[in-house]
């Protein structure tokens, strides 16, 4: 007690209180602005190029001025946590302002502006408000939301009714908003040609809306709304995405990030390469794709500009086609323009380029006419710049397209005929001398099984490399050049029989994928009566929809079980369509079920139809053996999530009523092992006697152990035998049928015997095939067996020489 009073009567005591009292009084003035609220009177400003913030409670969000280079700044909001710190909205994109003496204020009368040095008002708020201008303070939420609130603290103002290019988690995005693209990659935040909004029939839609042109690309504009799963029939036109990651919009649309659940913040944002991703910050500062609206990069439109050529390589890079030149490296956005100047009267040649198509802008369609009568339509019209001659899809009836502008342009092994590009005669069309390719598909293997994880958006600084035509022409080495004026039309049209076999297979395919009650199911199925077969990954059941479409429903065994992976893993396999991969209709996950509803396939599977007493005639042997190879390299080379299939084997390969196969079980092989961590799987996958050797050694699994698989089972198509069984001799395993088979046919090549064929096929054949088809298979099949994996050829290399057979 004495001490106390002793110490307050002291008479040094005052002083010091003063002195507290100032320092608290300073201290929290100048801290004030670093707090989230900014009141009445006050502002935020840059001053010796570091500027005063406003940070969310939680510290995941700042607001100030967020400056690029030396003098030109932003007033932003952004992650605290990112590395680069990523913005997320912005007041001035389009107007960026001076770092020196531009401030935010809240202004006395109560309203937000944002003034430039020279004291130009360059924003500021409308604010909802009857009793105008009368925002008390300005505050920064925990959402990433800068609201102005009113004296009653009601909002009168908010940042996430005006998005810039990015989405947060809880942000309603609604009726007249849209997401814009930044114009390029980093430090450039100008409106760019992208957009993300509710369309006038009540679907979100992507748009391009470039210098040219634009076009709505994402849904896929080929199919109707239903088709593409979304409805027009709700006009409320909102969508938000919950603090799960699990996106729903009133058009039915919705999807979950690969990684669901609480924890890591999010973002959706519209890149400037026109992609919509959903973005995790991980606990490094990095962000990473959990989810994206087009896996096929190269259909979003206007990417490579008019004239422009999408090439996946297998990252999409754009090239120009000869005797065109890019206008803007910075901006591909701009296109190619011709090095030439067409004439009506010219004399004309045409370049052919394969498996190019550019998407609208036809002049002419025209069914079952000959390829010169194709040419001749567009020789004769000044307004053709080029056309496209296919065959249509299993048909022998052909396809012309005239076009007058070239947009959208995209290579694709899997799109069907030639883009032939009119010419001047004189122009040269030969091969600059630098021909090299900046990465190859070689190097991408090892990527193959990792989703989502490694982006090569999350750092902005890394933008898409780019090739001309003539890099991945010549690497591909198909380009043709074909030489054409009025005279050359017989040469021509007999080379003009290239007939493009491959099918335009995912176009026509609707997606009604969705998720199953298991009570539909057990009716389905009539409580899972019927089974149809058992495999690694579960036992699959017949079963009849209420739509009368006739599945297979596959229940999964317990290594599926968590239900984000599920989930994620689901969300994949959704996208994959070929017409060579079963097809899922839908899934189902309830407490501890999870199943797949996949299409139902007439004949079974291979090995039925294969090995005895089953028989398949030589021309199906050819047709299976070439759709597995193309289901697997859509899976390894096209559908960019980089599928492993890891169990191709005949028991997987399902044939349909025309004996087309259908590969079954893909997409299995990330559903059990992204329970793991990272590209490395948990476990062994596959089958023995179909599993490459690597599989053995610690050798990181890549798309090559299902080039080894199909090789053996190319091999027994070849042969009709069981390849992985023993040979025995005297009860004693020697050596496996494959290993026999192998031997003999090299010694036979070898020896140079005319009839080492007839030895290495399948007797029963008797004498029914086609010599060249057969040497060509077993070839393939013994390259594909290969220990050493970097001699195995890519499943794309598999297709093209099949189809030169
Ligand atoms: C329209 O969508 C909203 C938001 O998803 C939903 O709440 C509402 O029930 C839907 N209306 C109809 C008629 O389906
Ligand atoms: C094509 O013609 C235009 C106008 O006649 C001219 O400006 C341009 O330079 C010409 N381009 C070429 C490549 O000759």
């Amino acid at each position: 007690m004495g001490y106390d009073h002793q110490a307050i009567s002291s008479p040094n005591f005052p002083s010091f209180l003063i002195f507290c009292f100032i320092t608290v009084f300073f201290y929290s003035s100048a801290t004030a602005k670093t707090l989230n609220t900014l009141q009445r009177g006050s502002s935020l400003s840059v001053k010796n190029d570091v500027s005063d913030f406003l940070t969310s409670p939680d510290n995941s969000f700042t607001c100030g001025f967020y400056g690029v280079g030396t003098n030109a700044y932003w007033f932003s909001i952004w992650f605290t946590h990112s590395r680069d710190r990523t913005v997320i909205w912005m007041a001035n994109r389009n107007r960026p302002v001076n770092g020196l003496g531009s401030r935010t204020s809240l202004t006395r009368d109560g309203s937000m502006v944002l003034t430039d040095v020279d004291g130009i008002q360059v924003w500021s708020p409308d604010l909802n408000s009857t009793s105008a201008n009368l925002a008390e303070r300005a505050e920064l939420l925990n959402s990433g939301n800068l609201v102005l609130r009113g004296p009653q603290g009601e909002i009168l103002w908010q940042s996430f009714d005006f998005p810039t290019n990015t989405l947060l988690p809880n942000q309603l995005f609604t009726k007249g908003m849209k997401l814009v693209s930044n114009l390029l990659g980093r430090g450039n935040f100008g409106s760019g040609y992208y957009s993300f909004y509710f369309d006038n029939d009540n679907v979100l839609r992507l748009m391009y809306d470039g210098p040219d042109i634009s076009s709505l690309y994402w849904p896929n504009p080929g199919y109707s709304v239903f088709d593409n799963g979304r409805t027009n029939y709700n006009s409320s036109r909102i969508a938000v995405f919950d603090d799960l990651g699990r996106f729903l919009s009133s058009d039915l649309w919705r999807f979950r990030a690969s990684d669901m659940g609480l924890g890591p913040k999010r973002r959706l944002t519209i890149d400037y390469d026109g992609n919509l991703r959903l973005y995790s910050l991980n606990s490094t500062g990095f962000w990473a794709v959990t989810w994206e609206a087009l896996i096929q990069r190269c259909r979003v439109h206007g990417i490579c500009g008019r004239n422009g050529i999408c090439v996946y390589t297998p990252e999409p890079k754009c090239s120009c086609p000869p005797g065109y030149e890019v206008l803007d490296k910075t901006n591909w956005n701009k296109g190619c323009i011709p090095k030439f100047n067409l004439t009506c009267s010219e004399p004309v040649k045409f370049l052919k380029i394969p498996n190019v198509d550019f998407f609208g802008f036809d002049l002419k369609f025209m069914e079952s006419i000959t390829f010169s009568a194709c040419r001749k339509l567009c020789v004769d019209d000044c307004r053709c710049q080029a056309f496209r001659y296919k065959l249509a899809e299993k048909s022998t009836t052909t396809l012309c397209y005239t076009k007058n502008a070239l947009f959208n342009g995209h290579k694709s092994p899997f799109y069907p005929g030639s883009l032939y590009f009119k010419l001047p005669l004189h122009v040269d069309t030969s091969l600059p001398a630098k021909l090299s390719v900046t990465g190859s598909c070689m190097d991408n293997e090892t990527m193959a099984v990792v989703v989502g994880s490694a982006s090569m958006y999350d750092k902005k600084t890394k933008r898409m490399r780019w090739v001309y035509l003539y890099s991945f022409a010549s690497a591909v080495g198909v380009v043709e050049f074909f030489f054409i004026v009025s005279g050359w039309c017989l040469l021509f049209r007999r080379r003009g029989a290239v007939a493009p076999t491959l099918q335009d297979d995912f176009r026509r395919i609707s997606s009604h994928f969705r998720m199953y009650l298991s009570s539909e199911l057990k009716k389905a199925t009539q409580n899972f009566k019927e089974e149809l077969g058992r495999g690694s990954s579960g036992v699959v059941y017949k079963g009849v929809l209420e739509d009368q479409r006739v599945v297979a429903v596959k229940k999964l065994g317990d290594i599926y079980h968590a239900e984000d992976v599920f989930w994620a893993e689901v969300t994949t396999i959704e996208k994959i369509h070929h017409m060579n991969l079963v097809r899922t209709w839908g899934f189902c996950s309830e407490n501890k079920h999870r199943l797949l509803i996949t299409e139902y396939i007439e004949n079974g599977s291979l090995d039925k139809h294969l090995f005895s007493p089953g028989f398949l005639a030589w021309k199906e042997r050819l047709k299976v053996a070439m759709g597995i190879a193309k289901g697997l390299a859509y899976l390894h080379h096209e559908c960019l999530e980089w599928v492993i299939h890891c169990d191709v084997k005949p028991e997987n390969v399902l044939l349909d009523s025309d004996f087309e196969p259908k590969i079954a079980d893909f997409g299995l092989a990330k559903l059990s092992q992204r329970g793991g961590r990272g590209s490395e799987f948990s476990q062994m996958r596959g089958t023995k006697g179909y599993m490459a050797p690597e599989w053995a050694s610690n050798l990181p699994i890549t798309a090559k152990v299902d080039v080894y698989s199909y090789g053996v089972v190319i091999l027994e198509i070849v042969k009709g035998i069981r390849l992985s069984n023993w040979v025995t001799e005297d009860d004693e395993e020697i050596e496996t049928e494959m290993t026999r088979f192998i031997r003999v046919a090299k010694h036979r090549i070898q020896s140079g015997e005319e009839s080492w064929i007839e030895d290495m096929l399948d007797p029963r054949l008797d004498g029914e095939y086609n010599r060249n088809q057969a040497a060509k298979m077993i070839k393939i099949g013994i390259s594909c067996v290969e220990e050493d994996r970097s001699k195995r050829p890519t499943m794309d290399a598999i297709v093209q020489m099949l189809l030169e057979c």
